[in-house]
């Protein structure tokens, strides 16, 4: 993959489902990323609340319910609306329409062999995904990412072949119902997102599924009981017995969070017994303080002002549909379909 040259007036578009709490893992993998971007691109973000529906369309309401709490977790990060456009999904129908024009001219095949599609079958095997919709997810995806005409995507590995797709149905579009002189869809590039590297409490990748979670919006007492209950090495049974850092899942949170300095003291006192892992622990609980903190603050004034939380959706969902019904101009007019009547 090569990387695109972007520049400020590059426009960048990503999606989150609104699944769940947010956690240190989207924080550290995706939202840093996003904070990034916003400073030097156009960015559009949005709730991929139609996406999410595509899974739990027998219970709607995890959609609603966790829509909004997603949506000041962004904010209280510091996803800026000054300077990106935040928006739901739904709230801009024309991706809707934008999809199914697609689906008349994407094979099956094309669909049938993302990897997501049998993997996710597979995984989530309690629900019932032999649906035409779950086939159509990263077709619907490709239209989310087309109507903007985005340059590139900030995706984790997974989603790399959806963004695959989008250029796949680019060019069959253009190929089409263009001009080869003049294409109306860009080829988007991917902008892969490094993996999140943030470990879970159990020293298993931080998962909402695995239950091992920090999650932005819980409460600093939470926090803090959940890491004074983290596993560490077994062999340091008794406050007497030492330890090796490298056994012990608190360590993996010391390698992102404290300093040079303080591992290696760490490291001495682990090795030698000289300090308890509840000390140990303290200097963590210190850093994640200071990170998680100011962040929890932001978020409980945010949801204190929902009405604000609203505008700022709102207008968000405004300028979207804009360069949405922008493009679908166009889009109707290169199938024949521009009637105005
Ligand atoms: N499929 C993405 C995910 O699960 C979410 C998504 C939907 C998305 N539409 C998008 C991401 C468009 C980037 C661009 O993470
Ligand atoms: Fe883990 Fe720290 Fe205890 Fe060593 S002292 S086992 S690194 S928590």
């Amino acid at each position: 993959m090569t990387e695109p040259t972007l520049t400020p007036t590059s426009r960048i578009l990503s999606g989150m489902r609104p699944t769940g709490s947010l956690h240190l893992g989207h924080m550290k993998g995706v939202l840093d990323n996003w904070l990034n971007l916003q400073n030097q691109h156009q960015c559009f973000f949005f709730a991929a609340d139609w996406h999410a529906l595509t899974t739990d369309y027998a219970n709607p309401g995890i959609v609603k319910e966790t829509i909004w709490d997603m949506l000041i977790d962004w904010l209280a990060v510091g996803i800026d609306p000054e300077k990106s456009t935040l928006f739901i999904q739904s709230e801009v129908p024309e991706h809707a329409e934008l999809h199914l024009l697609f689906s008349f001219m994407t094979p099956l095949a094309w669909l049938e062999r993302v990897p997501t599609y049998k993997d996710q079958i597979a995984q989530l095997r309690e629900k019932d995904l032999g649906t035409y919709g779950f086939l159509g997810y990263p077709l619907l995806q490709a239209a989310d990412i087309l109507i903007y005409r985005a340059d590139a995507v900030p995706v984790g590995e997974d989603q790399v072949p959806h963004v695959e797709l989008t250029r796949e149905v680019a060019r069959r579009f253009n190929h089409l119902y263009r001009t080869p002189s003049q294409p109306l869809f860009a080829e988007p590039a991917a902008l892969l997102m490094p993996t999140s590297k943030m470990p879970g409490l159990d020293g298993r990748k931080m998962s909402k599924s695995y239950g091992n979670t920090i999650s932005l919006s819980e409460s600093w007492k939470e926090t803090e009981k959940k890491v004074k209950q983290m596993p560490t090495d077994p062999a340091r049974v008794r406050r007497e017995d030492p330890g090796s850092p490298e056994k012990c899942p608190v360590w993996d949170f010391h390698k992102i969070y404290s300093t040079e300095d303080e591992r290696c003291e760490l490291t001495a006192g682990c090795t030698s017994a000289s300090i308890g892992c509840i000390d140990c622990k303290k200097v963590l609980l210190s850093h994640l303080e200071d990170e998680l903190q100011p962040i929890r603050t932001r978020r409980l004034d945010i949801a204190s002002r929902p009405d604000d939380v609203r505008d700022i959706v709102k207008s968000g969902n405004e300028r979207a549909r804009l360069e949405a019904s922008r493009t679908m101009d166009k889009v109707r007019k290169s199938l024949k379909m521009g009637y105005r009547v």
